[in-house]
């Protein structure tokens, strides 16, 4: 008898849940997707080595069309790659809200404007968003140049070899991040640059987590070999970012950092916490570091496949910025991205996304990386391998990475 009960309130609890998640099955109905399993849905095309996940992915491409359905267990995904499908989502209000998968960032940055819900982040990206403007940025980027000189000191030592450069970039970008960021010169270019292998102990594991369902599961997650190394970041960060913090709190030192303009702008809004402020400046340094470091690889190594770019980079440098001065916020030159008859569709390239919750940093980002660059290219040349971007394997991982690494090849200039 009770077994007949059971049994009916489970096949009641099953119709609610269907009845409740119909719109669902609706939306997904309507388009051809890949065959899905009951339970697990598409979820065992992702499983496997990470390296494989993007070629599996992509595949799709070729054989449905955009958006397609993708159920990852009970989480209904669509894949976009039409770039008219982007701008229709990127700009919808009802999109704002980020997906279940930020729970794992969250776990390793806080909760900060990357993963915030919609009415914290429309408070926090006002005034962050002001925050990034142009006479803060323009007073940076003496320290953009500062830093790309030691860089290029740096690439001295990889001179006539065939090497990685993501590990340099990535401790140039703690450097520029730390000191534009709390005002800490963290030499991390010159001496021990641990707060990098934290960051990117952080964010690999953050990846691991969300790409393996187990882990999805905190008390598997914590047996796991990752989570010590895991918390032992975290916690690595927020000791340094929650002690600089306080210290700048109680010294108020009005430095020019986006920490004392972050204090400046919240004064007086009782909502916003020391928790905040600390959160989204572990934000600023988290999200800066593996997005800034990688594409500099990326860049280095595209320039290498296209030497006569890289030469028209180049004389363009030496011609608007010269070969010795120092780099100013008045030189930022604009490269000539495409070439000026390709027109494209802008929602074609979007690596800082579009629309209200796109990179709130984007300009931040693009004058670190031309000062970096333009500083390179005056003292190297760099080739690569690989003859075409088309050649390059790449895995998954938060940002997407070569498989061989960002491997190039650095000569000095005559
Ligand atoms: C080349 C470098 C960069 C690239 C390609 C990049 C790309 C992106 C992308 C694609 C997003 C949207 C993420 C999503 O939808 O979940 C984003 C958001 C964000 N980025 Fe960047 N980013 C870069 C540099 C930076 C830097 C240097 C910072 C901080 C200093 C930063 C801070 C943020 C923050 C805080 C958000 C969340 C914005 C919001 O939700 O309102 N990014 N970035």
């Amino acid at each position: 008898m009770l077994v007949n009960w059971l049994l009916v309130l489970v096949a009641l609890w099953c119709v609610r849940y269907y009845w409740s998640r119909r719109r669902l099955y609706q939306c997904a109905r309507q388009r051809p997707s890949p065959f899905a399993l009951p339970f697990v849905g598409n979820a065992f095309y992702l499983f496997g080595h990470s390296r494989d996940i993007f070629d599996k992915v992509f595949k799709f491409h070729s054989i449905f069309a955009s958006p397609t359905p993708l159920w990852l267990g009970s989480h209904l995904f669509f894949i976009i790659w039409d770039p008219q499908n982007l701008k229709i989502v990127l700009n919808n209000q009802n999109c704002l809200r980020k997906s279940f998968f930020y729970k794992y960032i969250e776990d390793a940055i806080g909760r900060g404007l990357i993963s915030h819900d919609v009415p914290k982040w429309k408070r926090h990206r006002k005034m962050i968003g002001l925050i990034f403007n142009k006479k803060v940025l323009n007073s940076f980027v003496e320290i953009f140049y500062n830093k790309s000189l030691i860089l290029s000191q740096r690439f001295e030592k990889l001179a006539g070899e065939n090497t990685d450069v993501f590990d340099v970039f990535s401790c140039f970008a703690v450097d520029v991040l730390m000191q534009t960021g709390v005002g800490v010169d963290a030499n991390a270019q010159t001496s021990d640059c641990h707060q990098a292998q934290w960051f990117n102990t952080a964010k690999d594991v953050t990846f691991i987590r969300m790409n393996n369902i187990f882990y999805h599961f905190d008390f598997i997650f914590r047996l796991s070999s990752y989570s010590k190394q895991f918390y032992q970041a975290i916690n690595n960060i927020e000791t340094m970012i929650g002690s600089v913090v306080k210290e700048q709190i109680a010294l108020n030192l009005k430095q020019n950092t986006f920490l004392q303009q972050l204090i400046e702008a919240s004064n007086g809004d009782d909502d916003f916490t020391e928790t905040d402020l600390i959160e989204e400046v572990i934000t600023f340094l988290i999200g800066g570091n593996d997005t800034v470091s990688t594409t500099l690889s990326y860049t280095l190594m595209v320039l290498g496949m296209y030497p006569d770019i890289q030469e028209k980079i180049y004389v363009e440098v030496k011609n608007t910025v010269g070969l010795d001065q120092p780099i100013t916020h008045t030189d930022l030159f604009d490269p000539d991205r495409f070439g000026s008859e390709v027109i494209r569709d802008p929602y074609s390239w979007i690596p800082f996304s579009s629309g209200p919750r796109n990179c709130v940093a984007f300009k931040y980002a693009f004058m670190v990386m031309k000062v970096a660059i333009a500083t390179l290219i005056r003292n190297y040349q760099f080739s690569s391998t690989y003859k075409n971007v088309a050649d390059i394997k790449f895995q998954a991982n938060l940002l997407l990475k070569p498989i061989d690494g960002f491997k190039v090849s650095v000569q000095l200039r005559k």
